[in-house]
């Protein structure tokens, strides 16, 4: 038995919770990405004695912040990264627009692999370049790229945009699969984005998060890696991600790009995200067992209209035989608020967020089987 609560309902609607006022009463919402799961009691108490201090005044990055994300990406990934390389964004979304602008001129294209977190297919147009899209396929029960229409399309890009662990197909991709990117990503001269938010997400026993850039030094010097412990533990409304740039012409170009319109970082987020890094409790190993159990009760609910979710809390399910004309209010009419798969460059699918207590799950899943019939 773990001694962490996760079964704890909280009330989010007075909180103001996105997820939660996004819907009327009674519609249960599983759509945006964060849990109906209260973050660890040792940062939750830090940050009330942080509030305690009396001023929450504007923060430089503390040094303690730095060194604790180096020890970190060391000790996860064996990654030795060096201060310097280390941008600080209050975003991971304010990231990969800014290595967009940072690497790609107008008129450029961006190679994206989709179905994708939908802020990835904005950013073309954000930052004036075309977007050249890769369907995913299915191969068995398992979400893979396809490397020989990647492999012809990189031929009109300057960037990749990887999302990985993947958003919202769940993959943890492989050593050989990422090979497979760095190699395309080299021999095309294509600078390539890595969004690793929900990297210490794995689901999977037998799949490890492998940052993309410690594949070699040549793509790591091509590469901006985005990391932030916001989704792992429950606390994305505070806002604060690291961008990893070892190349310093291109780091050179991300800090003139953020100049004067990124915000600093809230003091709270400073210490929260310190606190993620440094963490080695029980608490995120007890959290993902329990994550885990919820995914075996979505895919023992749905059967094969998902695959295995391998990283995230997210399940990517297929609904195309239900032929819905609109398929937000065909779940919303169940009591479900979720996203739906246009949104993510994949028609006929549903994004279903399983990241909270069992009761709410139970109840969701039992809308879920009304709807699905
Ligand atoms: C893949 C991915 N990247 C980025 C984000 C958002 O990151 P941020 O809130 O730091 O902008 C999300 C949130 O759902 C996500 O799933």
């Amino acid at each position: 038995m773990t001694e962490f609560n996760f079964d704890e309902v909280i009330d989010r609607r007075p909180s103001s919770s996105s997820k939660w006022t996004k819907f009327p009463d009674g519609i249960l919402p599983f759509w945006v990405a964060d849990m109906d799961i209260r973050a660890p009691e040792f940062m939750l108490d830090a940050l009330k004695s942080r509030i305690d201090h009396g001023i929450l005044g504007y923060t430089v990055t503390p040094p303690s912040l730095i060194d604790t994300a180096i020890a970190w990406l060391q000790r996860s990934y064996g990654w030795k990264v060096q201060a310097e390389w280390l941008v600080w964004i209050p975003g991971v979304v304010t990231g990969f627009n800014l290595a967009a602008r940072t690497t790609i001129n107008p008129g450029e294209g961006i190679l994206i692999p989709k179905p994708v977190y939908y802020p990835f297919l904005d950013v073309p147009a954000n930052v004036g370049g075309e977007a050249v899209l890769s369907d995913l396929i299915l191969a068995g029960q398992q979400w893979v790229m396809d490397f020989d229409d990647l492999n012809t399309k990189a031929a009109n890009a300057r960037l990749f945009m990887l999302c990985n662990p993947q958003n919202p197909t769940g993959r943890v991709y492989t050593r050989p699969e990422l090979e497979q990117v760095a190699d395309l990503c080299l021999r095309h001269n294509l600078s390539i984005m890595s969004d690793e938010i929900h990297c210490p997400i794995i689901l999977d026993p037998e799949r490890k998060h492998i940052p993309i850039a410690t594949l070699s030094p040549e793509i790591e010097a091509k590469s901006i890696t985005l990391f932030s412990p916001t989704k792992a533990y429950n606390i994305p409304g505070l806002g604060c991600a690291v961008a990893v740039i070892p190349d310093l012409g291109i780091r050179q170009r991300f800090l003139k790009a953020r100049a004067g319109l990124v915000p600093g970082i809230s003091p709270m987020a400073y210490l929260a995200c310190e606190l993620a890094w440094a963490d080695q409790s029980d608490w995120l190993p007890s959290l993902l067992q329990y994550i885990r159990g919820n995914e075996a009760l979505v895919r023992a609910t749905v059967g094969n209209r998902m695959t295995a979710v391998e990283g995230t809390y997210l399940a990517w399910i297929d609904v195309r035989d239900l032929r819905l004309n609109d398929t937000s209010a065909h779940f919303e009419r169940h009591g479900l608020g979720l996203f739906i798969g246009e949104q993510f460059g994949g028609k006929g699918y549903i994004r279903f967020n399983f990241g909270c207590p069992r009761t709410t799950l139970d109840e969701g899943l039992r809308r879920l089987t009304a709807a699905l019939q």
